[in-house]
């Protein structure tokens, strides 16, 4: 299939709801001088309130800043939402769709999963689009089909986009959880064939419970080319460990 390989590994921190300024300002220096090794990229998502502060200080340490979320029109009267071009300027390259928390705490569907995409491509953003079957879905066979079903948004996307795709599952989301080697490297096949089959031969990273201890073996996984980190990225530490683990696969 030709997958892999060639592209960079990716390791983004996704700080969910946690973080203060403070906080941010130790995580920072927890981090050190150079915390970007040379065949990885690093990306931290903070929530809205600390992307403008941490723009500057995490270019300077060579992460790129990407959001958690984004609204789909471009500004006017919705209340509490966040457009992408208000990410733009505050220095977002990323922005996360479609996480599992936001589709079933939030009630977020494929549609307005949709207009994100769009509305993110339309303002330079790269999506992180997050996919991920629940335990339920994986015990009754239908994984592929869930799966599928979540990146048939990609539909109409144009060839070019810049895309990257998380797949996370639900159950090993925040549980300590992590799917086995085995069913990492069997799923991560088939959304890299599906996304082929969409026009979209992008990089896949793997997301659920990655800590320092699991995060070598996962990333070298077959079609696995990076991680999305939610618990484990909040200290410098645990997300400085996690980034070279990924240099170490990335070396084999
Ligand atoms: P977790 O979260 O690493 O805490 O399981 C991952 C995610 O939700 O992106």
């Amino acid at each position: 299939m030709g997958f892999s390989s060639h592209k960079r590994r990716l390791v983004a921190g996704n700080w969910k709801m946690n973080g203060l300024l403070e906080e941010a300002r130790q995580f920072l220096d927890g981090l050190g001088e150079n915390p970007s090794p040379d065949h990885v990229e690093v990306a931290l998502m903070p929530p809205f309130t600390l992307l403008h502060p941490l723009y500057e200080p995490l270019r300077n340490k060579d992460i790129r800043l990407g959001a958690q979320n984004v609204y789909y029109e471009p500004k006017g009267a919705f209340t509490g939402s966040v457009s992408p071009m208000m990410l733009r300027d505050a220095g977002c390259h990323y922005v996360i769709l479609g996480h599992s928390e936001r589709r079933h705490i939030i009630g977020e569907t494929n549609e307005m999963i949709h207009a994100k995409l769009k509305a993110a491509w339309e303002n330079g953003l790269e999506p992180i689009l997050c996919i991920g079957e629940k335990l339920e879905e994986r015990e009754a066979g239908r994984t592929n089909e869930v799966l599928k079903e979540q990146l048939s948004v990609l539909a109409d996307a144009p060839a070019n986009a810049p895309l990257t795709v998380a797949y996370e599952p639900v159950w090993a989301i925040g549980t300590g959880r992590t799917a086995t080697e085995e069913q990492v490297a069997e799923t991560h096949a088939f959304v890299h064939e599906e996304l082929v089959r969409l026009g979209h031969d992008c990089r896949v990273l793997y997301g659920g419970s990655v800590n320092p201890g699991n995060a070598e073996s996962l990333l070298a996984c077959p079609g696995v080319e990076g991680a999305l980190v939610g618990g484990a990225s909040l200290k410098a530490e645990s997300f400085t460990a996690i980034i070279e683990a990924a240099a170490k696969a990335a070396e084999e």
